[in-house]
């Protein structure tokens, strides 16, 4: 029975002729709110150095049937490297025909032969999706694959994170001062002490990716897109926003938080996508 299965060629992909195709299959496979246009999918896949991406051909037609992106970072300051399955897309008509499984066998065997520590579902930078969304309904093909995803405590077994967006009209600031709380934008001479925080949460929290993203902001100014909570003259949390000019109203967007669901709706904040943050060790 096995032999008369069809095997599958994972090719890497062709940076000038696979973009359209991904891109249609993208917006095929993803939740209407992820679809993104073609430059915006083309410059977060084209990372070189710190990305591979595969896919299956139809073997007659040339047509793009699946696509797996992959990339690699660090984690933080003292860990090493994390192997990222960033995405993995199989044309509707021809799933449950192994092009899945064989773009995710070879991906992991391609991300093995670097040194790594971790593996993780979704990328946190750059991001295409920040894990699996819960819409998104491939969790139970990954647990048949070897990946834990469950409701227990362990970190990286499926744990949620949200990404929230607040709009400013909706900004209630009464809600700011019950727990003695101040939310704010970072000042430039405040990043220091934003990154020596990270760098401690991260460790103590596994926050894979987040030292190396806050890193890059470093004398640019995208250090105001940081947003800072206070309690009193100390940090005790920090977000990246992404504040958005659309038909004249100013919105914020935090990327993957993990907790705080309590305080960022009685603050006026809408949850945008829900993701399982899934990663093993490598
Ligand atoms: C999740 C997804 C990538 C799986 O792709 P797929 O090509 O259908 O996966 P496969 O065909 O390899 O596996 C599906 C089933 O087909 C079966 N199958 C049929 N023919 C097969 C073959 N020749 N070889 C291997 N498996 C085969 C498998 O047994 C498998 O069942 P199992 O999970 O119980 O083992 C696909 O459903 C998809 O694109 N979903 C939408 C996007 C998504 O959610 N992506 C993940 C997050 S980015």
């Amino acid at each position: 029975m096995e032999s008369s299965r069809p095997r599958w060629f994972v090719e890497e992909w062709e940076i000038l002729k696979d973009p359209p195709a991904i891109h249609d299959l993208w917006c095929k496979c993803v939740p209407e709110r992820f679809r993104i246009d073609i430059a915006g999918l083309q410059r977060l896949l084209n990372r070189p150095g710190y990305s591979k991406h595969f896919v299956v051909h139809d073997p007659q037609t040339r047509e793009v049937l699946g696509f797996c992106a992959t990339y690699t970072g660090f984690i933080n300051k003292t860990v090493s490297y994390v192997g990222c399955i960033a995405a993995l897309l199989v044309q509707p008509s021809h799933r449950g025909r192994g092009i899945g499984t064989a773009l995710h066998y070879h991906a992991l065997r391609k991300l093995a032969e670097h040194r790594l520590s971790r593996l993780q579902l979704g990328s946190t930078f750059p991001r295409l999706l920040f894990g699996l969304p819960f819409e998104m309904e491939s969790q139970d093909w990954f647990r048949r694959r070897g990946w834990r995803i469950d409701d227990s405590d362990v970190p990286g077994s499926g744990q949620e994170a949200c990404d929230w967006v607040l709009d400013f009209a909706d900004w209630r600031a009464a809600g700011l001062s019950d727990g003695g709380l101040t939310f704010r934008r970072c000042k430039l001479d405040e990043f220091d002490q934003v990154v020596e925080f990270v760098a401690r949460e991260s460790a103590r929290k596994d926050n894979v990716g987040w030292y190396d993203q806050y890193c890059q902001l470093v004398g640019t100014p995208d250090i105001h897109d940081i947003l800072i909570v206070l309690e009193g003259p100390h940090i005790v949390a920090t977000a990246l926003s992404y504040t958005l000019q659309s038909q004249g109203m100013e919105k914020m967007f935090l990327d993957a938080v993990r907790g705080g669901s309590e305080g960022f709706q009685a603050i006026g904040f809408q949850k945008w996508a829900s993701y399982r943050h899934v990663w093993r060790d490598a």
